[in-house]
């Protein structure tokens, strides 16, 4: 059942809120006659968007969807109680939406990130083998980016979400590490990368494999995060002891299949 809400969290996030409703319920009915309304509202939201969070951490879904769950009951209840809200700030959260995850349907890729404990495991790898130039395709936010640029390390990725792209970009300027690009994976030069990082999803896997197969020079490493190629084994599979239990899937490029 855990493996399912992993897997698919929004079910745990609305069984959370749907198990939280009657436990708040119970708990503010008695206040009803003595905390007047707006305040006996207000109770009740924060009570049910902190008591879903705490059923997804026990579900043990990603951190977000704590937030997601905390802030939902909220948000509604908000915009229940202010009725007539003006339609700019929907137009202003569809553009928002539409601008971070406009090539999802396109490429079947969503925006989810690398977390810490996988980013230094990749480090770690870049070291042993001496790796220098490191690409990611589909970046994301530029965390691997900026967690393996350095100490001689030139770390690229490429983006083609717009809004995504450019807070990966903004980033990288900041703390002045990694370069970040915008473009589509599928036509990103990989001819020269040491290692090639990929966290996309099991769609584009058997054709990002002939892509890079080809085009990537021998001795380099294409390493997958989650998502295996098809009918190519691994040379490694590293299971990661992080609390997403991440697996790292390792291709080198030139070796007989
Ligand atoms: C699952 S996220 C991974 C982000 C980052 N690599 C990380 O591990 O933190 C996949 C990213 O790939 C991007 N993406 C999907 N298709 C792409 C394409 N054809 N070209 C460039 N980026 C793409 C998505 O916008 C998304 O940001």
């Amino acid at each position: 059942m855990l493996v399912l809400f992993r897997k698919t969290p929004i079910l745990g996030a609305l069984l959370a809120q749907v198990v939280a409703l009657p436990v708040v319920a119970a708990v503010t009915a008695p206040l009803t006659s003595s905390v007047e309304r707006l305040p006996l509202i207000a109770i009740a939201l924060l009570l049910q968007g902190a008591l879903a969070a705490l059923i997804c951490g026990l579900l043990k879904l990603p951190r977000w969807w704590l937030l997601i769950a905390f802030l939902f009951p909220i948000a509604m209840g908000s915009a229940l109680l202010v009725g007539n809200l003006p339609a700019w700030p929907f137009g202003l959260a569809f553009l928002v939406l539409a601008l971070v995850f406009s090539n999802t349907t396109r490429g079947r890729v969503p925006l989810y990130l690398t977390n810490a404990e996988t980013a230094s495991v990749l480090k770690d790898l870049m070291r042993d083998r001496s790796a220098t130039r490191v690409l990611d395709l589909g970046c994301g936010l530029g965390g691997v980016v900026r967690a393996l640029n350095g100490e001689g390390r030139k770390a690229r990725g490429v983006e083609n979400a717009p809004a995504v792209y450019l807070a990966a970009r903004f980033l990288a300027a900041v703390t002045g590490r990694g370069e970040i690009r915008r473009g589509d994976l599928w036509k990103t030069d990989v001819s020269q990368e040491d290692v090639v990082y990929a966290f996309l999803s099991p769609a584009p896997m058997a054709a990002l494999w002939q892509k890079l197969s080809t085009e990537m020079k021998p001795g380099s490493l294409f390493v997958s995060n989650s998502f295996a190629v098809p009918d190519v084994d691994p040379d490694e599979i590293w299971e990661l002891s992080d609390s997403r239990k991440t697996r790292l899937f390792l291709y080198p490029i030139g070796k007989a299949e």
